[in-house]
């Protein structure tokens, strides 16, 4: 066949093969923001993508559904415990995240990464058409642009982190510091959220992968958003990404989903105020954190047990990996003790779920929430925040967000907080719970503002566009 002109590569598909317990298969969505965000844009696009169908050891053929192309990565048990359980999400996953969590390294995992990413690269090169445009996505798949252009110099190929790019001096930990950076740097054009992580890449890429040139200089040359790597020009840039978000405004105002919001308020006794938080369990997302804010807001007698009520929606993730093994016995035990100390019978204060919640049941609950409560120590973005507002059309919601997710940049209305700082995520629960309705409003209408005039599509347009021109265009790029 002649192949694809637009492709995507992630790690997963936008889809996950579930196994049943009487053997046999179905496919369901996958989990996390990625493919919240890539999913429209590439039915818009009507591409191929290239990614892994989330379980071990299946070989599948390559799937065509209205317009759409998947075409499955097989791995082995082994890749997925040591590429993506331990490269991935026990090295580069803490690293990135300013190591919340100590990364480990280990040569093995690396050997796996290295290897999966060729795999990569080389189903890429069999899916792509002539001059075809690649999307390379995340930090699974650092390697996969060199990789690629190796096999491919005809493709025009874009990468885009979506977890922050770390401070240059925790990158400077990682043992292949210099391969990641010169494999990002296949790339035509490489994106971050925020302007901060392109510039630490642009000063990392000076710094590792220069090599001296026959006059004794340094051959990478970065300004402005520029990096000249020998004969080719890579462009670096900030592109926030964002969500479908008219969509999602509309859907939530069906009846249909304002009824079951209703009811969940009915279900949870009618309180005055429902928090409520919606996550992978991750210890990123700072889960603990709120409820240590709540519990001490209940002990201070400023938060009413009687007519407030918290609901964790919490989506299970990376199960096998130690770090989210211990960080889910912690919470649970919070929620234990919170609930043990200020709940009656029927009553709980705090609704805590472990399993995935399905898409319409989650819109309901946003509408339903008065205080959304987004609080984690480290996160490139955090779609959650920009689905919740914009699920709020009654404009009585209010959003409490993090300082250290990339949506703190774009949302300035929210009641901002530095989850470090404990009294900080306190005030701006009570200001997000008190406040005046018309001071709320106020806000949630400025949040909205931002919310419905960027939505994904636009984030799509600004990178592939940029992709597409040689000049450095538009003020997404630095
Ligand atoms: C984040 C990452 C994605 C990842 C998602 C879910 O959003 O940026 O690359 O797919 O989490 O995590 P998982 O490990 O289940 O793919």
């Amino acid at each position: 066949s002649s192949g694809s002109g637009f492709v995507v590569v992630a790690n997963r598909l936008p889809v996950d093969l579930e196994r049943l317990p009487d053997g046999t298969t179905r496919w369901k969505r996958s989990p996390g923001g990625l493919v919240t965000a890539l999913e429209p844009v590439l039915r818009n696009n009507k591409g191929a993508w290239v990614g892994w169908a989330g379980v071990p050891d299946v070989d599948l053929d390559p799937i065509v559904e209205d317009g759409l192309e998947l075409h499955p990565v097989p791995l082995s048990g082994d890749e997925v415990a040591d590429y993506y359980e331990g490269f991935s999400n026990a090295t580069l996953w803490p690293l990135y995240h300013d190591v919340i969590v100590r990364p480990v390294y280990d040569r093995q995992w690396w050997q796996a990464y290295v290897q999966v990413n060729r795999r990569f690269a080389e189903y890429t090169a069999k899916v792509a058409a002539e001059g075809a445009t690649v999307w390379v996505q995340d930090y699974q798949l650092q390697l996969v642009p060199k990789m690629l252009r190796m096999l491919r110099p005809d493709l025009t190929i874009g990468f885009f982190l979506h977890i922050p790019f770390p401070p240059v001096e925790l990158f400077m930990q990682m043992p292949w510091r210099t391969e990641i950076v010169e494999g990002l740097l296949g790339a035509d054009l490489i994106g971050f959220h925020l302007p901060g992580g392109a510039q630490n890449f642009l000063y990392l890429a000076r710094r590792l992968a220069g090599q001296p040139t026959s006059r004794g200089n340094v051959g990478v040359r970065s300004k402005l958003g520029v990096v000249q790597v020998g004969f080719r020009t890579v462009r670096v840039g900030a592109f926030p990404i964002s969500i479908t978000s008219t969509e999602l405004d509309e859907y939530s105002r069906r009846r249909s989903v304002r009824e079951r919001a209703a009811k969940i308020r009915a279900e949870l006794g009618n309180p005055k105020t429902i928090l409520l938080g919606v996550d992978r369990l991750d210890y990123t997302k700072g889960i603990d954190i709120r409820l240590a804010a709540l519990e001490e807001l209940l002990h201070d007698g400023r938060v009413d047990p009687a007519d407030t009520v918290m609901v964790q929606l919490a989506t299970p993730s990376r199960e096998r990996v130690e770090s989210y093994k211990q960080m889910r016995g912690d919470i649970e035990r919070q929620v234990g003790r919170i609930n043990g100390e200020f709940s009656r019978v029927g009553y709980p204060v705090v609704h805590y779920l472990h399993r995935p919640i399905p898409r319409d049941e989650l819109i309901a609950f946003f509408v339903a929430a008065d205080v959304m409560v987004v609080t984690p120590l480290r996160d490139g973005m955090n779609l959650v925040a920009k689905e919740y507002v914009a699920c709020q059309g009654s404009l009585n919601g209010a959003l409490v967000l993090s300082e250290f997710t990339g949506a703190a940049a774009e949302l300035r209305q929210a009641y901002l907080c530095n989850p470090h700082d404990l009294d900080s995520v306190k005030d701006a629960l009570i200001g997000a719970i008190d406040d005046d309705r018309d001071t709320r409003r106020r806000r949630m209408r400025s949040l909205r503002r931002q919310v419905l005039s960027h939505d994904v599509d636009r984030w799509a347009r600004a990178f592939l566009d940029a992709l597409a021109t040689d000049r450095v265009a538009g003020s997404a790029l630095l």
